[in-house]
C-alpha cells in the first residue's frame, strides 16, 4: 500500500502533517509532494521544521503565477510523479490550486483519491477556494468532512453516502498536539505587545488587492487597534498590495498596529492563544480560534466554516470600519465561549488513515470497474433529469 500526500500552500502542512504521522504509524509508505505552490522560507520550510514533517520525496517547484498557470503547471508535473510513483491513493487536503490540480491528475490516472476538509462551501464562487473545493470534492473518491455542514453540502450535492464521513478537523490534531509548545513561542513580548493585544491577518484577493477595499480595511484596522494593540503577520500578498496602495505607513501611524513578518507555526499559535481578539479572513484560523476559545472577528460576508459560528467564538462582521471597531469593543468586554465541534478531539487524522485503510479503496475501484464497463450510473441512482417542458 502507498499512499502520496499532497502539500502545497501554507494551510495544507499543518493538515498534513498528522497524516504523514498516521500512515506511518501502520507502515504504510506514504510519500509527501510538494508542489512549490509556497515556497518562501517562512511559508513553508519552517513548518515542514516545527512540525517534524517528513522531507517532501517530490519538489515540483512551480511557485506563483496566475490561477490558471499554477494550476496547469501542478497538473503536467504532478502527472508525472504519479507515472513515477504509482501510488494506490493520493489525498489532498483542502482548498488551494495544489489540491484541485493534483485531485483531478490522480482521478484521470484512475488513482484512487481522498479529501481532507471536503464539503466546505462559501456559497461564493467569487472566491477561488470555494471553485476549488466544489471540482475537488466533484472529482475525489473519498470524502473526509470536518464538520456536519460538509456532510450535508455533499449530500446535497447527490454524493452516495459511503463516499463520505465525518472524520474531524486534522488541522485541529496539530493544534491539540502543539499548543503548550506553542504558548511558550509567542513572541508577544519581542513584538512590545501588552497583555491585551490582538490579532490580525489578511491575504484573501477580495480584501487587500484593490486599493479601495484595502483602504477599508487599514481604516478599519486602525480604528479597532483603539481597543487594543493588534500584532499584523503580513502575507507577502498583502505586504506587496499594502506597499502598491501607499497603506503601510497609515497602518503603522498610530504606533497600534506592529506589522511584522509571516510567523512560523509556533510562533503564531502561541500569540493567538494569548489575544483577546482575532480579526481575520483566513478560513483555518476561524477554526484554530474556536479551539482556543478566542474571539474571532470575519472580516468577511459568508464562511464555509459555520460550525464556528454556531457553536464558537466566530462572527462575521464584514468590512465595514465602525462596524469592525464595534464588535472588537464589544467582543474585548465580553465573556469567553468555549464549545468545540464534534471529532475535533486530535484523532481526526487517525479515523481518516483507518478508514483508507478498511478495505475502502477495494468498493472504490468496483465502483470505477463498474463505470468502465457499462458505463453505469454510481450506486444505480435514478436519473432525475428533467425536460425543459417538464420543469
Ligand atoms: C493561497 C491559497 C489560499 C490560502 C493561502 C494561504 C489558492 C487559490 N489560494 O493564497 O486559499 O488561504 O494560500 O496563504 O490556492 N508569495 C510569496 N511567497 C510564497 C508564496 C506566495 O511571496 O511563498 C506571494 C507571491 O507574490 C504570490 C502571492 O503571494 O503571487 C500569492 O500566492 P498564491 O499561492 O498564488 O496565493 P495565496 O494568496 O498565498
Amino acid at each position: 500500500m502507498k499512499a502520496l500526500l499532497v502539500a502545497g500552500a501554507r494551510p495544507n502542512f499543518m493538515k498534513v502533517a498528522p497524516l504523514a504521522t498516521e500512515f506511518a504509524a501502520r507502515g504504510v509508505d506514504a510519500p509527501i509532494c510538494h508542489t512549490g505552490q509556497h515556497y518562501d522560507e517562512r511559508m513553508s520550510r519552517l513548518f515542514f521544521d516545527e512540525l517534524s514533517i517528513p522531507r517532501p520525496r517530490h519538489d515540483l517547484g512551480v511557485g506563483s503565477g496566475s490561477h490558471a498557470a499554477q494550476t496547469a503547471a501542478v497538473l503536467e508535473r504532478f502527472e508525472k510523479v504519479l507515472l513515477a510513483e504509482r501510488p494506490d491513493l493520493v489525498v489532498v487536503v483542502g482548498d488551494v490550486n495544489s489540491t484541485v490540480a493534483c485531485a483531478l491528475a490522480a482521478v484521470k490516472l484512475g488513482i484512487a483519491t481522498a479529501h481532507v476538509e471536503a464539503g466546505l462551501r462559501s456559497f461564493d464562487r467569487t472566491m477561488p477556494e470555494e471553485l476549488n473545493r466544489v471540482v475537488t470534492d466533484a472529482v475525489s473518491d473519498l470524502l473526509y468532512c470536518s464538520e456536519e455542514a460538509g456532510v450535508a453540502n455533499l449530500r446535497r450535492e447527490g454524493v452516495p453516502a459511503w463516499r463520505v464521513v465525518l472524520a474531524g478537523n486534522v488541522m485541529i490534531d496539530t493544534l491539540l498536539r502543539h499548543r503548550e509548545r506553542a504558548r511558550a513561542a509567542s513572541p508577544r513580548a519581542r513584538l512590545g505587545l501588552p497583555d491585551a493585544y490582538g490579532v490580525v491577518t489578511l491575504h484573501r484577493p477580495s480584501n487587500v488587492d484593490a486599493a479601495a477595499d484595502a483602504r477599508r480595511l487599514v481604516d478599519a484596522l486602525v480604528l479597532a487597534a483603539r481597543e487594543a494593540p493588534l500584532a499584523f503577520p503580513m502575507h507577502p500578498r498583502t505586504r506587496e498590495a499594502f506597499t502598491r496602495h501607499g497603506l503601510l505607513d497609515v497602518l503603522s501611524a498610530g504606533g497600534r498596529v506592529v506589522v511584522t513578518e509571516p510567523l512560523g507555526y509556533l510562533e503564531f499559535l502561541g500569540l493567538t492563544d494569548g489575544a483577546r481578539v482575532v480579526l481575520t479572513d483566513s478560513g483555518g484560523i476561524q477554526e484554530e480560534t474556536t479551539v482556543l476559545g478566542v474571539p474571532c472577528l470575519t472580516l468577511r460576508d459568508t464562511t464555509e466554516r459555520p460550525v464556528t459560528v454556531e457553536r464558537g467564538t466566530n462572527r462575521l462582521v464584514g468590512t465595514d470600519p465602525a462596524a469592525v471597531a464595534a464588535a472588537a469593543r464589544d467582543v474585548l468586554s465580553g465573556p469567553r465561549v468555549l464549545r468545540v465541534p464534534e471529532y475535533w478531539d486530535g484523532r481526526a487524522a487517525a479515523r481518516i488513515v483507518e478508514h483508507c485503510l478498511s478495505g475502502i479503496l477495494g468498493r472504490v475501484s468496483a465502483e470505477r470497474s463498474r463505470w468502465l464497463a457499462g458505463g453505469l450510473r454510481p450506486d444505480g441512482g435514478s436519473r432525475e433529469v428533467r425536460t425543459p417542458e417538464e420543469s
